[in-house]
């Protein structure tokens, strides 16, 4: 727990207690965790693995989120009493979880109310990537769509790598397609543009983006 930015300041002892109160559930790859609409039974930590955060809108998904290692969520239905879950959540890959219930989440962040800030900064975060992610579906082309997804994705799960910076999560195209709203084919298409082009290099199903820098001044001019 001590690798999670919501419990940076907090002491080896509270940090003890916490880990007390938690339970850890492993979870095989694609295996549900929650789906919107339900009660919020407790809080998410992920110890390992990979989540997506998705609405289903009976035709398709929506991938709203991807989490990793260090991320939590399922904070939202926790804090507003009277809500059930906004989204659904699913494994991407074999995941170990760290789960908070409810009444012990609500005790933790009552006697250490500064939790709730790193909760609410956090929470800020992903709005201002959701008001992107919107403004992006509604005003640009599927390739500059693709370009900004590419460059959420490096700030999000991006580590340095000898060709650029990796990607680190695995992403089926499907995934991607999920992400910005088109179809897999499209993303298919567009993969390939972008390796033949060299922006991008696929390895062992992870995206490594080149140059980041052209990546960068590209979305800036969009
Ligand atoms: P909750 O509504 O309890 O369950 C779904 C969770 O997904 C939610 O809490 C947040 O933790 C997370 N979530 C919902 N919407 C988004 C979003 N747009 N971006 C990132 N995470 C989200």
């Amino acid at each position: 727990l001590r690798d999670f930015p919501l419990f940076e300041n907090l002491t080896d002892e509270h940090l003890a207690e916490i880990a007390e109160l938690c339970g850890t559930s492993e979870y095989a790859k694609g295996e549900s965790i929650f789906f919107e609409g339900d009660e919020g039974d407790g809080l998410y930590l992920i110890l390992s693995g990979v989540v997506q955060i998705y609405q289903d809108n009976h035709t398709r998904d929506v991938i709203l989120s991807i989490f990793r290692e260090g991320d939590f969520f399922g904070e939202m239905a926790l804090l507003q009493n009277e809500k059930v879950r906004s989204a659904s959540a699913r494994t991407i890959e074999k995941s170990t979880l760290c789960i908070l219930k409810k009444h012990h989440f609500l005790a933790l962040v009552q006697s250490r109310p500064e939790i709730l800030i790193g909760i609410l900064e956090t929470a800020l975060d992903r709005l201002r990537d959701a008001n992107k992610l919107i403004t992006d579906l509604t005003i640009l082309d599927v390739r500059k769509r693709m370009a900004r997804l590419l460059l959420r994705l490096t700030e999000q799960h991006g580590v340095p790598s000898a060709e650029g910076t990796l990607i680190d999560v695995k992403l089926t195209h499907q995934h991607l397609a999920d992400m910005m709203g088109t179809a897999r084919e499209t993303v298919t298409k567009l993969l390939l543009e972008l390796q033949n082009e060299q922006w991008i290099r696929i390895d062992r199903k992870k995206i490594i983006v080149c140059d980041m820098a052209r990546l960068r001044a590209t979305v800036d001019a969009m």
